[in-house]
């Protein structure tokens, strides 16, 4: 039975990753941080499952403590590391850029060092992302980033995660580690934190069908901003292939199509069966449905340098590992749209 190793199993991809192992005969360690609050309510299903609780595991560990890490990985000598644990907010690695740097980019070093040092042979998948790109307009090419494009990070967050890109590679070419790097656009679920811009706005969609009239504005930022938004189950999928693939290499992994924040929100209300319109301009545009404002711009969302326009070329991966999403854009907004709705209508 192979072993895999799962840092920020509490998150987003960790959860979906954890079933997606145990479902192919994994027997999954997954390290948790401490923190004052519960944070396992994503995986603390597993735990009472039976077909899930006998092959999974978790352990405190803390990526910014590399002993922790090197202690777990002698322990465990799993077949497979996927490091997913960062500080993954990009506007909150602006407030906290050291804090983003330590665990971002040298918890991604320590993770490759406790290999290097307890299993060499063991293969490493570092979560690298579309924001070390940079998506400048007048840098944006037709076809969509792929992994021949030159980096521009635009934020702590980015530049921290390049740093692991780059020693994951470095680790690979020096000690021929099997150390890979998924280049992923954003992907989206109803587990998706609820901070980030596609959760917050299904959010707030189950408060105004529960109570339309009484429901204050969304207030967003930057609502011209495009990203290739995915679902997180075709993503992790996708690590996971990655890890099988015959040499360690790096890879981008994106729908290919491109929406802005607006669209996402026209999305939305289509879904609950209401049309929106948008007046105004800049800070003072708004969404207006029944002759009511429901949609607001505020400043305190606006980043410093703002990551403007992201689409994917993931034409390697679907070519060379028969990678492709299943789900559509529109089937990403009806699954998060069903889940925040739920018991509010
Ligand atoms: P997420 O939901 O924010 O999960 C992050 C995980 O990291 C959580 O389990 C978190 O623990 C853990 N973590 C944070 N700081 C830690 C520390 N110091 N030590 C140990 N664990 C720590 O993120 P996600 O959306 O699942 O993304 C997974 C990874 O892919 C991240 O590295 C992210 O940067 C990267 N990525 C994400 C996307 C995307 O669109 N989702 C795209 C490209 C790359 P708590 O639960 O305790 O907070
Ligand atoms: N969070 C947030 N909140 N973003 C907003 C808001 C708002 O109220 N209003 C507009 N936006 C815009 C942001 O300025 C950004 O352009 C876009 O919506 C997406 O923001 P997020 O959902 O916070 O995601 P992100 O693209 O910055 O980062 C996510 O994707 C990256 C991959 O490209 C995160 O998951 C990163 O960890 C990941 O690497």
């Amino acid at each position: 039975m192979k072993k895999a190793l799962i840092t920020g199993i509490t998150g987003q991809d960790g959860s979906y990753l954890t079933e997606l192992l145990i479902e192919k005969g994994y027997e999954v360690h997954g390290i948790v941080r401490r923190i004052s609050t519960f944070n396992t309510k994503r995986i603390d299903y597993l735990f009472h499952s039976r077909h899930y609780n006998k092959k999974f595991f978790t352990h405190y560990g803390d990526l910014t403590d590399p002993n922790s890490i090197n202690r777990l990985v002698l322990e465990i000598k799993p077949d497979e590391i996927y490091n997913l644990a960062a500080q993954s907010h990009v506007k909150v690695s602006f407030e906290i850029p050291n804090y983003t740097s330590q665990v971002d980019a040298l918890g991604s070093l320590y993770v490759l060092e406790a290999v290097r040092n307890c299993c060499p042979e063991c293969k490493v998948y570092q979560a690298s992302t579309s924001e070390m790109f940079g998506g400048i307009k007048g840098e944006i090419p037709k076809e969509g980033y792929d992994e021949n494009i030159p980096f521009h990070p635009r934020s702590p967050y980015g530049v921290s995660k390049l740093f692991g890109y780059w020693i994951t590679r470095n680790y690979r070419e020096a000690y021929d580690i099997f150390g890979s790097n998924g280049i992923l656009f954003n992907h989206e679920s109803p587990r998706r934190g609820e901070t980030f811009v596609t959760r917050k706005i299904t959010k707030w969609c189950g408060d105004y069908l529960a109570n339309p009239w009484e429901t204050p504005p969304l207030q967003l930022g930057n609502l011209n901003a495009y990203r290739d938004w995915g679902h997180a189950k075709d993503f992790v999928r996708a690590m996971w292939m990655i890890l099988q693939a015959p040499q360690a290499d790096d890879w981008v992994v994106s729908t290919g199509e491109t929406y802005t924040v607006k669209d996402f929100v026209e999305k939305c209300f289509d879904w609950m069966g209401k049309e929106i319109h948008w007046e105004g301009e800049g800070i003072n545009e708004v969404g207006i449905v029944d002759d009511k404002k429901v949609v607001s711009v505020n400043p305190k969302y606006f980043r410093p340098t703002e990551v403007d326009f992201l689409l994917g070329n993931s034409r390697k991966i679907r070519e060379e590992l028969g990678w492709k999403p299943e789900y559509s854009f529109k089937n990403l907004v009806e699954d998060m749209m069903e889940n925040d709705s739920k018991n509010r209508e």
